[in-house]
C-alpha cells in the first residue's frame, strides 16, 4: 500500500492562522498551488488520526467537491482508518456535529465560511471539529497554525477521485470510506427530540397558518424539504431558495432583517405567521413572522421559558442556561424563576462546549442568530425553527381562548410575565482597524480611571446615569481558563447597558459592534418598535464612545 503514497514537497505560506470557526480565505488564497494541501496535512499532524475515522462534510459552497477530494488523499496517506462523507461532501455544521458524536468519530473537518458570501471570488474555509462535535479548542488551532509554519512536504494517497454522489461503503487504499445521506441522520435526530405529533396535528388543524422557510441557497434546503415537506406534509410553498448553490445564488447566506430579505419581503406581503431562514452552513437562524421579528435574545429564553413542551427536555430536564455576554438578560430572568443555574460566557459557541460537556448546560444562546442546545455541541438553526413549532403547537393545544396563537402572541405573553428587554445591534463593518483601535482605547481609559461612573448623560427620552464600567473578563468554571478583553461593558443606574466589541470574524479592517439594551416592565411599551425603545440610549452610547467622530461613519452598516 505504501507505494500508493508520495511525499509532495511544499513551503509554508504566511497567515494559516485559523480564527474562532475555522481558516477562512478567499477561495483565490485556497486555489493556490500547495495551500489547502499544506493546512489538511498541518491539521493531520496536529491531531494525529491514524487508525481513526473522521467526518468530513461541508456547506457545498464553491470549492467544496475538491477539498473533499484533497483531505480524502491527505487523510488516507495519512492513516486515517475510516472517513464518513456526507453525499456531495455536504453535511450541514449542525449535521456533521451530530454525525460526529453519534458514530463516535474522532474529529471531523467542516468545510464551509459559514455566513460568508461564497462562489470563485468570495470566501470558503476549513474548520476542525473535535470528538465532543465542537469547534477545535485553541490548543489544536494554535497547534495546527504552529505546524503550517515549517511544514516542508504533504502526502498524498495515489488515487483517482471518489464519486461522491452515492451513498455506501468501499475501500480507498487502506482507508474505508462510508458515504452517507446528508439528511437522514439530522431528521432522526429532530425526531427524537420534539414532539412531530403534535406540531403535525397543530399544522393540520390550523392550514391557515402559513410557514416559509428560507434556505438562502445555502444547506439546509435539503433538511428543511425533507422535515417540513416530507415529515410534517406542509404544502411546497412553505419553503424558498431552498436548492443550495455554490453562491447562494451571488446573496449573503445570513439570516438577518437586512440579509434575509428576501423572507421579510414575502412574509409582510402575504401576510405568513411564521417565517424562518438559516444561513450557510445551517447553525444560524432567524425566526420572523407578520409584523414580528424576534429578536435572537428573545428567541432563547423563550425556548427555554418553554422548554417543558419539547420531549428531549422534559425527559432529561433542563441543567442549565446559558447566553454570550452581549446577549440580553432576558433568558437569565427565565433562569431565576425556574430556579436553574445560568451562565454569561463571552461571545462565540466553543465557550458553551465545556459546560455542556459537564453537564450544567442544556439551552443556550447569542444575539448573533445562534440558538442551540447540548443535542450537539454546535449551535443550530433547524433545531430552533422546529423548537419554535413545537412551542406553537403546544401553546394552542393549551390555549383555552379559541384565538390562534403565534409568534406575536408568544411574545407579548412572555413580555407580560417577564418584562421586556429591548436590544439592538450596530455593526460598522470595515472601519481602520486604527480608528477602532482609537475608541476602544479611549473607552478602556474610561473603564481603568471610573471617570464615567456617576456622569448623567442627557437623551430625547431622559437621563441615562452611569453605574458602572468594565472590561469583561470570563473564568470558564470547568476548566479555569482565563479570557480577558472581551467587550467593554456601560452600564445604567436603570439597568440599561451598551456594550462596544470587536469582531473577531471579519476579513477585512476592523468591525465595531455597539450593542444596546434597556429593560422595561411598564407594559404600555411592550408592542413598541426596537429602535423606538432605544432611542436615547443610543444617541447616549454614540456619545459616550465618540463613535461618529472616531470611525468616521455617520451610520451603522447592519442594525440587527
Ligand atoms: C461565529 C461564532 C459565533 C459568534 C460569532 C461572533 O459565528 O460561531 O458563536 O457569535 O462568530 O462573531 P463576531 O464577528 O461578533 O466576532
Ligand atoms: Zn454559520
Amino acid at each position: 500500500m505504501s507505494a500508493q503514497v508520495k511525499d509532495v514537497p511544499t513551503k509554508p505560506f504566511d497567515g494559516q492562522k485559523p480564527g474562532t470557526s475555522g481558516l477562512r480565505k478567499r477561495v483565490k488564497v485556497f486555489q493556490q498551488e500547495h495551500y489547502t494541501e499544506n493546512f489538511i496535512q498541518a491539521i493531520f499532524d496536529s491531531v494525529d488520526a491514524k487508525g481513526q475515522t473522521l467526518v468530513i462534510g461541508g456547506d457545498g459552497r464553491f470549492f467544496n467537491p475538491e477539498t473533499v477530494q484533497t483531505i480524502l488523499k491527505i487523510g488516507s496517506a495519512n492513516g486515517v482508518a475510516k472517513f464518513i462523507v456526507g453525499m456531495d461532501g455536504i453535511l450541514s455544521t449542525p449535521a456533521a456535529s451530530n454525525v460526529i458524536r453519534k458514530y463516535k468519530a474522532y474529529g471531523g473537518i467542516l468545510l464551509t465560511a459559514s455566513h460568508n458570501p461564497g462562489g470563485p471570488n468570495n470566501d470558503f474555509g476549513i474548520k476542525y471539529n473535535v470528538s465532543n462535535g465542537g469547534p477545535a479548542p485553541e490548543n489544536v488551532t494554535n497547534k495546527i497554525y504552529e505546524l503550517t509554519k515549517g511544514i516542508k512536504s504533504y502526502k498524498v494517497l495515489e488515487a483517482p477521485p471518489v464519486d461522491l454522489s452515492k451513498v455506501g461503503s468501499f475501500s480507498y487504499g487502506p482507508t474505508k470510506v462510508d458515504i452517507i445521506d446528508s439528511v437522514t441522520d439530522y431528521l432522526t435526530l429532530l425526531e427524537s427530540i420534539f414532539d412531530f405529533p403534535l406540531i403535525s396535528s397543530f399544522l393540520k388543524s390550523n392550514p391557515n397558518f402559513r410557514v416559509l422557510f428560507d434556505g438562502l441557497h445555502g444547506v439546509t434546503g435539503p433538511y428543511a424539504k425533507s422535515i417540513l415537506l416530507d415529515t410534517l406534509k406542509l404544502p411546497a410553498n412553505s419553503v424558498q431558495n431552498c436548492e443550495p448553490l455554490p453562491d447562494f445564488g451571488g446573496g449573503h447566506p445570513d439570516p438577518n432583517l437586512t440579509y434575509a430579505h428576501s423572507l421579510v419581503e414575502v412574509v409582510e406581503k402575504e401576510g405568513i405567521q411564521f417565517g424562518a431562514a438559516s444561513d450557510g452552513d445551517g447553525d444560524r437562524n432567524m425566526i420572523y413572522g407578520k409584523g414580528a421579528f424576534v429578536t435572537p435574545s428573545d428567541s432563547v429564553a423563550i425556548i427555554a421559558d418553554w422548554a417543558d413542551c419539547i420531549p428531549y427536555f422534559k425527559k432529561g430536564g433542563v441543567k442549565g442556561l446559558a447566553r454570550s455576554m452581549p446577549t440580553s438578560g432576558a433568558i437569565d430572568l427565565v433562569a431565576k424563576a425556574k430556579g436553574l443555574e445560568y451562565f454569561e460566557v463571552p461571545t462565540g459557541w466553543k465557550f458553551f462546549g465545556n459546560l455542556m460537556d459537564a453537564g450544567r448546560l442544556s439551552i443556550c444562546g447569542e444575539e448573533s442568530f445562534g440558538t442551540g442546545s447540548d443535542h450537539i455541541r454546535e449551535k443550530d438553526g433547524v433545531w430552533a425553527v422546529i423548537a419554535w413549532l413545537n412551542i406553537i403547537a403546544a401553546a394552542n393545544k393549551e390555549s383555552k381562548s379559541g384565538q390562534l396563537i403565534g409568534i406575536k402572541e408568544l411574545l407579548l405573553d412572555h413580555y407580560k410575565k417577564y418584562g421586556r428587554s429591548f436590544f439592538s445591534r450596530y455593526d460598522y463593518e470595515e472601519v481602520s482597524s486604527e480608528a477602532a483601535q482609537k475608541m476602544v482605547d479611549a473607552l478602556n481609559k474610561h473603564i481603568n480611571d471610573q471617570s464615567l461612573i456617576h456622569t448623567k448623560y442627557p437623551s430625547s427620552t431622559g437621563e441615562f446615569e452611569v453605574s458602572k464600567t468594565t472590561n469583561f473578563t470570563y473564568t470558564d468554571p470547568i476548566d479555569g481558563s482565563v479570557s480577558k478583553n472581551q467587550g467593554q461593558i456601560i452600564q445604567f443606574t436603570d439597568g440599561s447597558r451598551v456594550v462596544f466589541r470587536l469582531s473577531g470574524t471579519g476579513s477585512q479592517g476592523a468591525t465595531v459592534r455597539m450593542y444596546v439594551e434597556r429593560y422595561t416592565k411598564d407594559e404600555g411599551q411592550y408592542e413598541k418598535e426596537t429602535n423606538e425603545g432605544l432611542k436615547g440610549l443610543i444617541e447616549v452610547a454614540l456619545k459616550i464612545s465618540k463613535l461618529t467622530e472616531l470611525l468616521q461613519r455617520e451610520k451603522p452598516t447592519v442594525i440587527t
